[in-house]
């Protein structure tokens, strides 16, 4: 069997090696020669643990070959970017790009598959797409949505053994991919309709966002009570039946902070709790950032200079390197963007260099600031000892206590 990927990115290529590991024939396509060039290098252009060293393996042996242009296969999977628009409306230009790269090359028995996040009938539009420019294809090629849950950073493991949920246009359809995924997933395929399949991943993103922003409601309402919210919460979550997740500076990423716009953006007289919940994330961070404003403004007034402060973190949550849609970030340049000449120290330990930031070693930076703000738990800043003559702001609980 032959199959083509279109888009060779964080989640398409180590789909498009796992597959060339199990055996199958692959072409990964993508339109930035750049990766193209590297993959058939050997190199991996993204950071992913144990990938490098398959991707080596299945370049040499032949399995895997990279290129601008697809081929004609066998199976068609769509795994290019969906980001939303200035409007916050969903942006599927990419997955109809690429759609109408492959639609020339189809044949009669070949299986199209979307995992690209999308809005629901994203997958219905595309069937109808293929079928008006190919009607001869009609009932005779299998089309279906499967969307992707790994974790960056534990995606070999993750790829195999997670459950997936599969939704064909028809019942045919869901068979056929099932059995194409079934070479190499050894989680449970979970089989429904292309729609449910589409609104299952929203879902999973919308569900995580809204019980953070519950998390992030009650840190604000903490703060103005004079209650610990790190302390709150645990003793909450003594219940048996009560889950609350950690609040932080907000919602970052390209995943949590993007698809749930994907439903506020078709269904806005329903999803009154799913939108909330972005205001609330998102509102999160503008608080932090006056937080670190009026403690700025009250230290120069008692103090009769300008504060220090150092900005802990930049990343869109700890231990990585993904700056997307960071709050930290936006923090950040809020209150660098305001500061009125303090010295400002940004730190980032996960990030060697950046083109806006200038970065300051975490542990020099803590040492000479007088006011300190977490952003991010990234585990190193837990070793640093509290020091209570530093003014700290801790928006992520490094010191929960
Ligand atoms: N990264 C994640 O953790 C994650 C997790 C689950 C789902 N997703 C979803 O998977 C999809 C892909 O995400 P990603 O993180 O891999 O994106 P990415 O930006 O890392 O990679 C996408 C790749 O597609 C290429 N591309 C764009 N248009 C193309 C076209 N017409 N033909 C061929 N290639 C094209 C780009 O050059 C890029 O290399 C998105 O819908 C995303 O929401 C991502």
């Amino acid at each position: 069997m032959k199959v083509c990927f279109m888009g060779l990115g964080y989640i398409g290529l180590p789909t498009a090696i796992i597959a060339a590991k199990h055996g199958i024939q692959v072409i990964g396509v993508d339109i930035n020669p750049k990766v193209v060039e590297m993959t058939n290098q050997g190199k991996l252009h993204i950071v992913e643990p144990g990938m490098q060293e398959l991707l080596q393996e299945v370049v040499s042996s032949g399995q895997l070959k990279a290129s601008t242009t697809p081929e004609i296969s066998d199976a068609y999977f769509m795994v290019v970017p969906t980001p939303f628009k200035g409007n916050h409306e969903p942006d599927i230009s990419y997955v109809e790009a690429a759609t109408r790269a492959i639609i020339p090359l189809l044949k009669e028995g070949d299986l199209y598959v979307i995992e690209s996040t999308s809005p629901v009938g994203t997958t219905d539009k595309m069937a109808k797409l293929i079928f008006d420019l190919r009607p001869e294809l009609t009932d005779k090629i299998y089309i279906a949505y499967c969307p992707e849950r790994v974790l960056p950073g534990n995606v070999i493991y993750e790829l195999v053994c997670n459950d997936r949920v599969i939704g064909g246009i028809n019942e045919v359809s869901t068979d056929k991919a099932i059995a194409f995924y079934s070479q190499f997933v050894q989680g449970t395929l979970h089989r429904t309709n292309c729609k449910t399949a589409e609104m299952c991943k929203l879902t999973e993103n919308s569900s995580r966002d809204v019980q953070i922003a519950f998390a992030n409601e009650l840190s604000l309402i903490c703060d103005k009570a004079g209650i610990n919210v790190w302390e709150l919460i645990e003793l909450a979550n003594k219940h048996p039946r009560v889950n609350i997740l950690q609040p932080g500076c907000g919602v970052g990423g390209h995943c949590i902070a993007v698809d749930p716009y994907f439903i506020t953006s078709d269904f806005p007289m329903e999803s009154k709790i799913i939108a909330t919940a972005r205001e609330m994330n998102n509102y999160k961070a503008f608080w932090c950032a006056e937080k670190v404003q009026n403690t700025m403004l009250k230290f120069e007034l008692e103090h009769h200079r300008k504060p220090t402060i150092a900005m802990m973190g930049l990343a869109f949550k700890p231990d990585i390197d993904d700056l997307r849609e960071a709050p930290a970030k936006y923090i950040t340049t809020k209150v660098m963007q305001s500061c009125n000449n303090a010295d400002i120290l940004v730190v980032e330990p996960n990030v060697q260099e950046h083109n806006v930031f200038k970065l300051t070693d975490y542990k020099e930076a803590y040492i000479k600031a007088d006011i300190v703000v977490f952003l991010v738990a990234h585990s190193v800043f837990k070793s640093l000892p509290y020091d209570d003559k530093k003014i700290i702001l801790d928006f992520c609980g490094i010191y929960k206590k």
